[in-house]
């Protein structure tokens, strides 16, 4: 009892620390975001404490926390939603009510989660998906692929470009009404990601070229080669996404050998035979001077981990790898990042290799704006910068779908 007591009333004041810890100047609603960032430290705190005393491993307490968030197909006077499989892969439909004589555009949006997390039908993506249905007038599919480390790289990917060809079949897009010239890949955070690689694979397969009209990538994290860009190091204690919790999610989608978190820790994962992709990665060359600040570019160390992952030299796990052509024939595209976030450099190098061959970017990026924010749409943390995320996002698809 006494040993309960102690663990509460320190718990408390952890709590309390963070709460008052610091966040930066500019954010909007400084106390919500305070709140959501003291959260999840102490669900890092508790998960970690779970794997040391053996009753869960680290990312089950972060899975069994999204599980409770979990939501039913409901319908409602604008859109009927359901869950089916589209070639064994679950997915959940939202099918606008109002009658149409044209064909429907469509969006598959692949969800966030680090990979080991999230789902299609947790309240906000739900919520998102529903909303963009609606205020659109569009057929959406939402995947619920794979997750590590049941489901290690990759598996989430080929689930994800599963259901975009068996989607992209006439008899299926007849079926829904769906316009074949306006459809969308949209991807939030590890989604993002996700978005990006079966964006990249079907536009560089002669059957599936310029199916896809345009890719919408929401704060996504598109490589893991490098792991202290200048927005890695800015951001590492937070808000919101903190560097190490994060990087034990990440690996996880790799493998469940502790030796390469360690390694990604310190930046010295890669071996010796991935020199040649740090081209593609380089914020030095692709950052704006802006965001340059007084960062030191430092070369990688290389060749210091034993054991050997080839999806770490994959472009279909860091799709920043693709080199300049597959880059090249890219569709119109839209990229959201945030100022105080870990994975801001990722998105803004994206943007700049994107540009460099000629493909459309519209890019948006939010000053105030914290990692994760459509995550904060619904219960139990609501942010309005959450639905300036969604607004601007729906803005564009508005305007360019
Ligand atoms: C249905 O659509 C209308 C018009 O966009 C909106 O005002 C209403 O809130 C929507 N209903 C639901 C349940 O979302
Ligand atoms: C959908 O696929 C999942 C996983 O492959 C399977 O467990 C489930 O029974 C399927 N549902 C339907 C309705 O076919
Ligand atoms: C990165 O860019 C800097 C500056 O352009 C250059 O000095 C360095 O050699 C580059 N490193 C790699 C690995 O591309």
């Amino acid at each position: 009892m006494k040993y309960k007591t102690l663990c509460f009333g320190i718990s408390c004041i952890l709590f309390a620390h963070w709460l008052y810890s610091p966040v930066p100047e500019n954010v909007e609603e400084p106390w919500k975001v305070r709140f959501a960032d003291a959260l999840i430290k102490m669900t890092t705190l508790v998960a970690t404490l779970f794997e040391k005393i053996g009753i869960m491993k680290f990312e089950d307490t972060y899975v069994a926390i999204t599980l409770a968030y979990l939501t039913k197909p409901v319908s409602d006077e604008n859109v009927t939603v359901i869950d089916t499989n589209f070639s064994d892969i679950p997915v959940r439909l939202y099918l606008p009510k109002r009658k149409s004589e044209i064909r429907r555009p469509a969006i598959i949006f692949m969800h966030g989660g680090a990979f080991v997390m999230g789902s299609c039908k947790s309240s906000t993506h739900d919520d998102l998906n529903r909303w963009t249905s609606n205020k659109l007038d569009a057929v959406v599919v939402g995947i619920d692929y794979r997750l590590a480390p049941q489901h290690p790289f990759p598996a989430a990917l080929e689930d994800c470009v599963s259901v975009v060809k068996f989607f992209l079949q006439e008899k299926v897009l007849a079926k829904y009404r769906v316009d074949p010239g306006r459809i969308c890949i949209s991807g939030d955070s590890s989604g993002g990601a996700l978005a990006a690689t079966v964006t990249q694979l079907l536009q560089n397969d002669p059957k599936f070229k310029d199916r896809i009209k345009a890719q919408a990538l929401i704060y996504p994290g598109l490589q893991s080669i490098d792991t202290s860009l200048p927005s890695h190091r800015e951001y590492a204690h937070g808000p919101i996404m903190f560097r190490e919790a994060t990087l034990k999610l990440l690996c996880l989608y790799v493998t469940e050998d502790k030796a390469l978190l360690q390694a990604a820790l310190k930046n010295e994962h890669m071996p010796e035979e991935s020199r040649h992709l740090f081209k593609f990665v380089n914020w030095s060359d692709f950052l704006p001077e802006k965001y340059k600040k007084n960062h030191v570019y430092t070369e990688p160390v290389l060749g210091k981990l034993k054991a050997s992952y080839p999806a770490l030299l994959d472009s279909r796990l860091s799709p920043l790898l693709a080199s300049d052509f597959q880059l090249q024939s890219l569709p119109l595209t839209y990229i959201l990042t945030c100022e105080h976030d870990p994975l801001r450099d990722d998105g803004l190098i994206y943007i700049s290799r994107l540009r460099n061959v000629g493909v459309q970017v519209t890019h948006d990026h939010i000053e105030e704006g914290v990692h994760g924010a459509l995550s904060f749409t619904t219960a139990p943390v609501f942010l309005h910068l959450g639905l300036k995320v969604r607004d601007k996002y729906i803005t564009w698809l508005e305007e360019n779908l």
